[in-house]
């Protein structure tokens, strides 16, 4: 029993610290990256969108913003970590606010 409760603690502790990093974390590119590849991203525009000279992205919380706008347009359902790591990824690879 004893082991139980400890081991069960430790579980806790654990999604506790992965909880508490994901949300200070500035997003994961690599991931983002790996995502936005395997994702269907490319349909509707390519990544010239992010680069044209009149883009509509303009800071980073736009850019979230349009990621999740282009995720729920795509039923991607990707998760809030997800959603930033793709957002990290872009901004990284193309935008670079
Ligand atoms: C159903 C069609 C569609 C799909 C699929 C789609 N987008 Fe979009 N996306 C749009 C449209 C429409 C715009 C606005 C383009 C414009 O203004 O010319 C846009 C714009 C964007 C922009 C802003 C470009 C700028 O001007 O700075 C980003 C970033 C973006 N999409 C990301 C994504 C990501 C990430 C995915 C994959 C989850 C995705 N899009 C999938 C339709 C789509």
């Amino acid at each position: 029993m004893q082991f139980f409760k400890q081991t069960l603690f430790t579980l806790f502790a654990l999604a506790g610290l992965l909880a508490s990093s994901g949300a200070m974390a500035e997003g994961n590119p690599a991931n983002g990256k790996t995502l936005f590849t395997a994702s269907k991203c490319n349909q509707c525009h390519g990544t010239e969108v992010f680069t044209r000279s009149d883009r509509k992205v303009k800071n980073l919380a736009a850019l979230e913003a349009q990621v999740r706008r282009c995720d729920s347009n795509l039923n991607t359902n990707w998760f809030d970590d997800e959603i930033i790591d793709v957002t990290a990824y872009l901004n990284q690879q193309y935008y670079k606010f």
